[in-house]
């Protein structure tokens, strides 16, 4: 059977303040499938990430959701077909946990399974908080969680484990798991081994090129 291709990019060119970062970039996200994103510090894994969820970045190349151009997909259409977490996002630090995840909760259709790994990442005495004011790994599972309830095709996480204690990180690891069975699409991008064992494709940046690792 042909898996189905959530996310493709065709030979794309990332480009930062006018440098190009990584040229000949081809990525394609399967259903079901987990997939890593490695490479040194400055490489532009985050670069990529942000280029891959279709907002900045993608100097040129073919960046398809499903069999559709990025450009025939409107900004609300695209909020169903990915969710990106990146590791900061100081535009959000005034509003509460709370206020974050329920402006991320848009879908129609959030799994229970995805509601339970909100509950359990992120303890609900934390709701009322401003992100501005958690530690690193407090913030991260808000991220997390939020990233998760948008409930996208594609998950695209930036650092997912940084500052995550090893509950989180195995409450975390359980999640993609089950949502990755689910039909869902995750790429992460990290320095760490911790998830590598649910992922079957390893995406490599190095000197400006992206290349897949079997
Ligand atoms: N806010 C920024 N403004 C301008 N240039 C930036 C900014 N953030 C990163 N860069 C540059 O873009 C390049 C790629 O950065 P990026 O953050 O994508 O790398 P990375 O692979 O995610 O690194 P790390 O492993 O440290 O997270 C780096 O050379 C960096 O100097
Ligand atoms: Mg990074």
């Amino acid at each position: 059977m042909t898996k189905s291709i959530l996310m493709q990019l065709s030979n794309g060119v990332i480009t930062r303040d006018q440098t190009p970062l990584i040229s000949q970039v081809n990525v394609s996200l399967e259903a079901g499938e987990i997939s890593l994103l490695t490479g040194p510090n400055g490489a532009g894994k985050s670069t990529l990430l942000t280029a891959l969820a279709g907002e900045k970045f993608l100097a040129s190349g073919n960046l398809q959701f499903g069999g559709v151009n990025r450009d025939q997909i409107s900004l609300k259409d695209l909020a169903s077909k990915r969710s990106l977490m990146l590791q900061q996002d100081e535009a959000v630090d005034q509003l509460r946990a709370k206020d974050v995840l329920e402006l991320a909760d848009i879908s129609p259709a959030v799994p229970a399974q995805t509601r339970e790994f909100v509950s359990k990442i992120v303890d609900s005495a934390l709701y009322g908080k401003t992100l501005g004011s958690l530690s690193v790994g407090q913030r991260t599972r808000v991220f997390l969680a939020a990233t998760a309830i948008q409930n996208s095709g594609v998950m695209l996480l930036d650092e997912p484990t940084a500052g995550l204690d090893s509950e989180g990180i195995s409450v975390l690891a359980e999640f993609l798991s089950r949502h990755s069975s689910a039909g869902h699409a995750v790429l992460i991008a990290t320095h760490e081994d911790n998830l590598r064992t649910l992922a079957s494709k390893e995406y490599v940046v190095t000197d400006g090129a992206l290349s897949l690792k079997s």
